[in-house]
């Protein structure tokens, strides 16, 4: 078979996606060119007024100025707030520097935050939005793939602290997620692969059909193709909002399905260095050893975790981690804040499509990495 003739398996006609969050709702658009179309979109859910646009150097230099000529054409006017990028930017000293922007420019309340960029810019637009004169509206225009499947969906903002991710944030649900799978097109390739690990969570852990689709289309989500990775990230958008509509606040667990390849990750980007393992890669290799543990256990059949192995391969990524320190890979594990009673909460596949949360044990981790 072509391999493209099979772009009509995953059914995603519609660009929106809805997250219904009571008074929270809102819609995710996801289309090729929608970049264009921000502003018109947003005036049909805001008076054209004054919004503070925020995104990093190097995609403010690429998308930038499309993004500022919808927003005139639609009658709004802006002011541009530029940080650097990477991941140093998620910091106090960015946050300050941010508020200043909004003081300097008497922002009001109802004047919205347009983040463009990835999880850095979100995040940290994203806190200043939730905080500023008590809240501000903002506005998600994901620009890298994990932006796009995941940081800009389910509200979370933060920056880090020196002494760890994510310590300082809060939740605070966007107006509106602007979302265009062309813009991938400019995104350096190990960027590109980071992105591909969640979307390859997200088969694994909730949609044999979104799995099968990776499967036969691989040829064209290598070659980002818009027209193949659209229904893939409306389909990702979906899983991901409707857990956060589930459990917006992460209070009740089903959230934590989301960790699929991230307890093992997360310690092995600690343990091998931030910056020397890319998250992406370590959630690879995470999701990697979640389906050789739930194969020993008898969970999973073998020929399942052949198919996750080998699909995560033909997308790039790796699936055995690096040399790497085991006791202090164990004092990383012991430190995530899924364990309880000495035992590691940790999410098993149990098919292609479908995982759940269990308790194992170090050795049983340690087994497998
Ligand atoms: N809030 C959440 O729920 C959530 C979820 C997942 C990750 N995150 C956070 O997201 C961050 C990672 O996000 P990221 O991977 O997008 O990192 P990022 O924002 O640093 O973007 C990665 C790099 O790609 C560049 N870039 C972005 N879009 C581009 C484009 N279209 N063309 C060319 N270059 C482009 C950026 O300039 C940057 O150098 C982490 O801080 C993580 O904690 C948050
Ligand atoms: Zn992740």
């Amino acid at each position: 078979m072509n391999e493209r003739e099979g772009v009509r398996g995953l059914d995603e006609p519609s660009d929106e996606i809805p997250v219904r969050l009571g008074d929270r709702s809102h819609a995710i658009r996801i289309r090729p060119g929608i970049l264009a179309e921000v502003g018109a979109e947003l005036a049909h859910r805001l008076e054209a007024c004054r919004a503070l646009l925020v995104a990093d150097r190097t995609v403010a230099d690429l998308h930038g100025q499309a993004l500022r000529t919808s927003l005139d054409a639609a009658g709004f006017s802006y002011r541009m707030h530029l940080v650097p990028p990477g991941e140093a930017t998620k910091s106090l000293e960015e946050l300050g520097r941010l508020y200043g922007t909004l003081a300097d420019g008497r922002f009001e309340s109802r004047e919205p935050i347009v983040a463009l960029g990835g999880g850095v810019v979100g995040d940290l637009a994203g806190l200043a939005a939730a905080t500023y004169r008590r809240g501000l509206p903002i506005v998600h225009v994901p620009t890298s793939l994990v932006a796009q499947v995941d940081s800009s969906i389910g509200g979370k903002t933060a920056v880090n602290l020196p002494l760890g991710k994510n310590l300082v944030g809060a939740f605070h649900q966007p107006i509106a997620v602007f979302t265009d799978p062309e813009l991938l097109g400019t995104l350096r390739e190990e960027e590109y692969r980071s992105g591909l690990a969640e979307v390859v969570k997200y088969g694994v852990l909730g949609d044999a059909d979104l799995f099968g689709f990776l499967e036969t289309q691989a040829t064209g989500i290598l070659e980002r193709d818009a027209t193949i990775l659209t229904p893939v990230i409306r389909r990702c958008a979906r899983i991901k909002g409707s857990i956060v509509e589930a459990d917006e606040r992460e209070e009740k667990g089903d959230r934590l399905l989301l960790n699929l390849g991230h307890t093992v990750g997360h310690a092995l980007e600690a343990v091998v260095g931030y910056g020397r393992l890319r998250h992406g890669d370590a959630v690879a290799v995470g999701t990697a050893c979640a389906c050789r543990l739930a194969e020993r256990r008898g969970e999973l059949a073998p020929e399942a975790r052949e198919r996750v192995v080998a699909l995560l391969e033909r997308l790039g990524l790796p699936v055995v981690p690096p040399g790497f320190d085991r006791e202090i890979f164990v004092e990383h594990l012991r430190r995530d804040k899924k364990i309880a009673g000495g035992k590691i909460r940790y999410i098993l596949p149990v098919s292609v499509g479908s995982a759940r949360v269990e308790f194992v044990s170090e050795e049983e981790v340690l087994s497998v990495v």
